[in-house]
């Protein structure tokens, strides 16, 4: 697994608003929106593409466009679609699938509860949204979904990651053969006893939409 913290004064000038407790929903939405499409910029340097010849005004030339079959994102519900938006901006023909997963709060367990992805993702490259990489279970439960339906290569875009989720995800992928990137803002120092991210930003979804 490979693991890459964006190192980017803009990407920490908005983590850190991000993180401020004053911060208000709408703002809030408006940059994690940004923080992801700098991400996003990222995670897919190892988007394939296609070489392609193009015509300018001038004469022809060598160029590329991104191959086929697209991209899949997936946005985990609910908190991941607040990072839709910021992803898909960047790539506007991905195909969009989604994963609705809950953690048990008193388990930490991830659980299914709804799923609309393509049956066969033979070839392709897959971006899963999930703003907070705390325990890692749920992360890894959406990435092994992906890869045993086919996926060839998986990239995890989360906006901050505790070093508990890391080591999750290393341990059930390590050895797997099975290509997994993680893309995130920032690495902070551990867990709570509630599993949540210190000193992170708090519940990402309630953040982002209120406590429902
Ligand atoms: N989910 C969140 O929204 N925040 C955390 O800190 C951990 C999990």
């Amino acid at each position: 697994m490979k693991t890459h913290v964006v190192d980017h004064p803009l990407v920490a000038h908005k983590l850190t608003a991000l993180r401020d407790v004053r911060t208000d929903s709408p703002t809030f939405r408006r940059l994690a929106d940004e923080l992801v499409t700098l991400l996003a910029y990222e995670a897919t340097r190892d988007v394939r593409v296609t070489d392609v010849t193009v015509d300018t005004p001038l004469m022809a030339t060598q160029g590329v466009r991104l191959a086929r079959p697209w991209p899949l994102v997936v946005p985990i519900l609910r908190a991941g679609l607040g990072m839709l938006d910021g992803m898909v901006r960047l790539l506007p023909t991905a195909e969009v699938g989604f994963l609705g997963m809950i953690r048990d709060e008193e388990t930490l367990q991830a659980e299914t509860y709804a799923t609309r992805l393509p049956d066969d993702l033979s070839g392709r490259q897959c971006y899963v949204l999930d703003p907070m990489l705390a325990t890692g279970g749920t992360l890894a439960a959406a990435i092994e979904f992906l890869f045993q339906r086919g996926a060839i290569d998986v990239t995890a875009i989360c906006l901050l990651a505790a070093p508990e989720g890391l080591a999750h995800l290393d341990d059930v992928f390590r050895g797997s053969g099975r290509p997994l990137k993680v893309v995130t803002a920032g690495l902070d120092e551990r867990l709570n006893e509630h599993g949540y991210i210190l000193p992170g930003l708090g519940d990402a979804g309630d953040r982002l939409y209120g406590v429902v």
